[in-house]
């Protein structure tokens, strides 16, 4: 599953660009989330891991408010964007930092990619300093006026987005942790934005190759109007 996704990303650098162009959604996330993170630390954000680090869309934001940013992505197209910080390409699961080595660990919209979140938790656990922060971000998915379900009734091959309460229950076992929603309004053009990126057309349509995907995405929402909103989950957490 991980080299999917990272194949997925790899062919999703263009599409991403233009979605961030297009909304800032990203970029909004991260500030929030190194808000959140920030107000947990006593001495602000010193040394901050990007795990997850995509195109440099967070680490740019971290760079702005950590004293010094790595960003780490197993995706080297992705990571070849980034020009904020130094990069790692690595697998989050297994950190290549020593314990104790840095004082956050940000995952802006990524542990819920991998199969089981509570092995990045544990690595997060294990690099961060007593003392540390964690913060992560994961999808809640999209409502329409009515509250409903933006997807529901429409036929697709998987649901999407599963993974926000693992993401939650993984970072619980191992910090102090605090959490909740956000939200953003958003229309059914970017909606379709979103999902013209293959990696977020994968969640619809796992096993179609990737530009089969991103028009099927397409012809699936083509009938939504109107607005939305988008809803995240985030929680950030203290070492014990
Ligand atoms: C939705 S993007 C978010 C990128 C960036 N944080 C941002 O805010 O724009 C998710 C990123 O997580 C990366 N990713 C997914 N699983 C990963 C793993 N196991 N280790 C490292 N990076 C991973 C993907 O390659 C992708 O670049």
């Amino acid at each position: 599953m991980k080299d999917v996704v990272r194949r997925n990303f790899d062919a999703s650098v263009d599409a991403y660009a233009t979605y961030e162009r297009r909304t800032n959604r990203f970029t909004a996330l991260a500030r929030l989330l190194a808000a959140e993170m920030r107000v947990r630390t006593d001495d602000g954000l010193g040394t901050v891991l990007d795990a997850g680090a995509g195109t440099g869309v967070s680490t740019r934001v971290f760079a702005e408010t950590a004293t010094n940013t790595i960003a780490l992505d197993v995706s080297r197209e992705m990571l070849k964007e980034v020009d904020a910080a130094p990069r790692v390409q690595a697998d989050f699961d297994r950190l290549p930092f020593v314990d104790r080595s840095v004082d956050g660990v940000a995952f802006t919209a990524s542990l819920f990619l991998v199969p089981d979140p509570a092995v990045a938790a544990r690595e997060a656990a294990r690099v961060l300093r007593p003392g540390g922060v964690v913060g992560a971000v994961a999808p809640l998915g999209w409502t329409d006026a009515d509250g409903d379900d933006a997807f529901e009734g429409l036929e697709r091959d998987s649901r999407s987005p599963a993974g926000a309460t693992a993401v939650r229950d993984a970072l619980a076992d191992e910090f102090a942790i605090a959490t909740g929603t956000w939200q953003f309004s958003t229309t059914a053009a970017n909606l379709r934005l979103f999902h013209a990126i293959p990696a977020m057309a994968a969640r619809l349509y796992p096993k179609l190759d990737t530009d089969e995907r991103v028009a099927k995405a397409r012809e699936l929402l083509d009938s939504l109007d109107g607005t939305f909103e988008q809803r995240w989950r985030w929680i950030v957490g203290v070492t014990e």
